[in-house]
């Protein structure tokens, strides 16, 4: 059976799940069905592209073709609306991260996709990372001992907030665009819940965005089994920087300790005009088989075909409840998202925001 899914938002990051859907198409296991956006040139292009139908309304999209699931890649303010519209037509949602900037839409997201019967994942793919995977695993195992502290970091070139998105930038920050990637991956390898939150920042020196936005953001964490990390992102580093992101993660457990560098990974490259690059070919690269068609592998795509794998599993009569703690969930989202919104009340209080156990079920997909 293919799963038939309709994109929407084909934007920078968009084009990414629609490239891992027209792949998962040639091996049979999905159709791209189509994509909405609402600017129409990018409409144009990508009908070149891909050669799929296209909307400028979404519910024009969920009205005239037939879909049983659908992948969000809007602005992250505009998550909620459109899959919350997608779930009460009974589709299953895959959303780009944060699932929604407050824990109230999230918690509305999660209880319609309940009450429908449908999947709600969020597209976490440094879970899929198996550098990643390899230190969850160690961590899990108990290799690290108790965990005592740790500290990661995600760090964009400034071209990211004032040139791919300067029209939405303001709506989101380094918390929520970087720190939430990093935020849910601690949650997932730790198995534990973010107690307290305090942090700091700085703003105003962003070319063009004096005061609109958050520079740099710096999350300081306590878990209730009293691990602390430290989570520093800002998207301020110059064009001359050898990647568009730098970034990595460190813990520390009274038996030892583990460290991924997820921007270096010892790949490097200096070509006339580029500068000095390194190169994540951990996240996308491309090979062609013998008659020329390309293969993108990565855990930028396993992402999203786990999100296609978990649908095979309940077509194939499996429950929701079956796949309970084995992928990035709506909960698990609302867990990141409860730390970036404290992050940003404590930014403006100057205080440290104590968070209460959530209800339903806390740190459910343990490594
Ligand atoms: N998983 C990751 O690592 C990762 C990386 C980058 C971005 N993202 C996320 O992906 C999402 C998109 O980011 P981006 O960089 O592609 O942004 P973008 O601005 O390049 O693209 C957003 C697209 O959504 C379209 N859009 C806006 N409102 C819409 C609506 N109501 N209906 C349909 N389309 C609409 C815009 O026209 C645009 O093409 C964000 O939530 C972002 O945080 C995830």
């Amino acid at each position: 059976m293919s799963i038939r899914i309709g994109v929407i938002g084909g934007g920078t990051f968009g084009r990414n799940p629609l490239l891992a859907f027209r792949q998962l198409e040639h091996g049979g296991r999905a159709v791209l069905a189509g994509l909405a956006d609402t600017n129409p040139e990018l409409l144009r292009q990508r009908k070149e592209e891909f050669g799929i139908p296209v909307y400028e309304d979404h519910r024009r999209m969920l009205d005239e073709i037939e879909t049983d699931a659908v992948s969000i890649a809007t602005p992250d303010h505009l998550h909620r609306e459109i899959a919350l519209e997608a779930l009460r037509r009974g589709k299953h949602v895959l959303v780009e991260k944060p699932l929604d900037l407050t824990e109230a839409g999230c918690r509305e997201l999660i209880d319609l996709a309940e009450k429908n019967g449908r999947l709600l994942q969020v597209d976490f793919h440094k879970r899929f990372d198996p550098d990643h995977r390899a230190m969850a695993e160690a961590v899990r195992r108990g290799g690290l001992g108790d965990i005592l502290y740790g500290h990661a970091h995600m760090e964009d070139r400034v071209e990211v907030p004032t040139r791919w998105f300067p029209g939405w930038a303001a709506n989101s920050s380094p918390a929520w665009f970087l720190g939430i990637h990093f935020f849910d991956l601690v949650n997932w390898m730790l198995g534990d819940r973010p107690a307290r939150v305090f942090a700091t920042g700085q703003r105003g020196r962003l070319p063009g965005m004096e005061a609109e936005t958050w520079n740099a953001i710096q999350t300081h964490v306590t878990y209730a089994r009293g691990a602390a990390v430290t989570f520093q992102c800002s998207w301020v580093l110059p064009d001359e920087f050898e990647a568009i992101v730098n970034q990595g993660v460190r813990l520390v457990g009274s038996q030892g300790c583990w460290e991924v560098d997820s921007q270096d990974r010892g790949t490097a490259s200096c070509l006339a005009g580029e500068g000095m690059r390194t190169h994540n070919n951990h996240f996308l690269r491309e090979r062609a088989d013998k008659s020329g068609q390309i293969t993108r592998e990565g855990y930028g795509i396993d992402s999203i075909a786990d999100f296609v794998e978990n649908l095979e599993f309940l077509a194939a009569g499996h429950s929701l409840e079956d796949l309970r703690g084995k992928y990035p969930s709506g909960q698990d989202a609302m867990e990141a998202t409860r730390v970036a919104a404290a992050a940003h009340a404590s930014l403006e209080s100057g205080e440290p925001v104590d968070l209460s156990p959530p209800s339903g079920h806390a740190g459910e997909s343990r490594p």
